[in-house]
């Protein structure tokens, strides 16, 4: 099917807006073209699939009743005026890239439960005394570049030099990448917002975890986001015949990878409380049945709430990591990719949200820290940033089994009506105050 062929315009028997909605939409998106793998989701930064849904979510923010542009990064940027047009901005986004094999509602609900307030304002003629912004970011899980929150960083302004040296699994660098899409890596940093335009920003998102399940809570407020680390490692040892080099005799890059990962995994289980390690890529060369491997070279995601737990993990797997090197006579490094500071939410912003939460639910708002990273990291260097989570089935996410349910969305859409109304009131009373 072309994106042309799409029924871009809500189906007959579907809501003008809400809950339900949105989870169709993000189905929708959920396969070719909006994918780049039959029978399965896999949606890269700038890639054919990428900008079949940038043209088809474009649409359906147009339909809502946004003006829409992509800006100097690929970020897809729709606006809702405010009663006086050139406002301030309340950003709601998340990102519309997936990891590979990918479930459906990580980031791309987000963005839909955008769509969906705006809608329902457009519906309803009630313009805020601030302008809406939904943004769809184009990287949010660095599932093509070796580093993740490209997009949102160059709205926070957090990328003054463009990364050049950025290649994908292809060899394609970040400068094709973005020529091949009528890009210029030059004008990439001026996707950077203005700090003076933009109020708040905002950002629903499942929560990729069991807490609100087990509690049997459709919703939850966000208090923090953890601290990442991403590594690249690498080990050079020796290749050789495998049916010649004696076992003694070996500099297994391979074998010194596995005994690392389980000392790796040691190490974090070891840590009470949240901290996380993972290795989630390894590419071994020359990667061949009959061969000692000479190289391997694989990525280590570290994560924590407390920043000083995940540096103290970190500089612990380094040195056990050394010592099997030394051990197996290999060369060992660790290259720091990207160290993404633990990011507290505003507090005042968590406060309205639980209350909106509260408003719908009729309960108490459940607040939680976020193991996930989400673009909300990166944009708190630009504004005061909160989080909406919502229950996803099982916890499971980043696997095509994530599911959530239309009731929960609805309940979700409704807690951000709420939570805007009651900003739009707050943001009123200030300026009658200062009149
Ligand atoms: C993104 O989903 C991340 O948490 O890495
Ligand atoms: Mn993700
Ligand atoms: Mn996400």
């Amino acid at each position: 099917m072309t994106s042309r062929e799409t029924p871009f315009s809500t189906p007959v028997g579907v809501a003008q807006y809400g809950g339900a909605r949105a989870v169709k939409r993000c189905d929708t998106l959920g396969i070719a073209p909006y994918s780049e793998e039959e029978g399965g989701l896999f949606r890269p930064y700038l890639s054919n699939a990428y900008r079949e849904t940038v043209q088809c979510v474009s649409v359906w923010m147009k339909e809502a009743g946004m003006t829409t542009r992509q800006d100097a990064a690929g970020n897809l940027v729709g606006r809702y005026e405010g009663s006086l047009p050139g406002a301030p901005a309340l950003l709601i986004g998340s990102h519309l890239d997936s990891v590979r094999n990918a479930g459906r509602y990580d980031g791309p609900l987000g963005v839909m439960l955008g769509i969906e307030a705006v809608a329902y304002f457009s519906a309803h003629k009630k313009r805020l005394p601030f302008a809406v912004e939904v943004i769809g970011f184009g990287d949010e899980e660095g599932s093509r570049f070796p580093v993740s929150m490209l997009t949102s960083r160059a709205v926070a302004g957090l990328i003054p030099t463009p990364p050049d040296i950025l290649r994908d699994a292809a060899g394609i660098t970040l400068q094709e990448a973005l020529g091949a899409e009528g890009f210029l890596l030059e004008e990439f940093p001026k996707a950077a917002r203005n700090k003076k335009d933009v109020l708040a920003y905002f950002e629903a998102h499942i929560e990729q975890g069991p807490v609100l399940e087990s509690e049997n809570r459709a919703v939850g407020a966000v208090t923090a986001i953890a601290a990442q680390y991403r590594f690249l490692i690498s080990i050079h040892g020796f290749a050789g015949h495998a049916g010649t080099m004696p076992m003694h005799l070996r500099q297994d890059a391979l074998a010194a990878a596995a005994e690392s990962m389980l000392a790796i995994e040691a190490i974090a289980l070891q840590k009470a409380g949240d901290l996380v390690a993972t290795v989630g890529r390894l590419d071994v060369t020359p990667g061949v049945p009959n061969v000692v491997p000479g190289d391997v070279v694989f990525t280590l995601d570290i994560r924590s709430g407390t920043e000083s737990i995940r540096n103290e993990a970190a500089d612990t797997i380094r040195v056990a990591l050394n010592d099997i090197a030394k051990k197996r006579h290999v060369e060992l490094s660790m290259e720091l990719q990207q160290d993404l500071p633990a990011t507290p939410c505003d507090p005042a912003l968590t406060e309205a949200l639980s209350k909106a939460i509260e408003k719908v639910t009729g309960g108490s708002a459940r607040k939680l820290v976020s193991g996930a990273g989400h673009d909300a990291m990166v944009m708190a260097a630009l504004a005061p940033v909160c989080m909406l989570f919502v229950r996803c089935e099982k916890g499971i996410s980043h696997n095509p089994a994530e599911a959530v349910t239309a009731a929960d969305v609805e309940s979700a859409f409704q807690v951000m009506i709420n939570f805007i109304e009651s900003y739009a009131d707050s943001c009123s009373a200030r300026q009658e105050k200062m009149a």
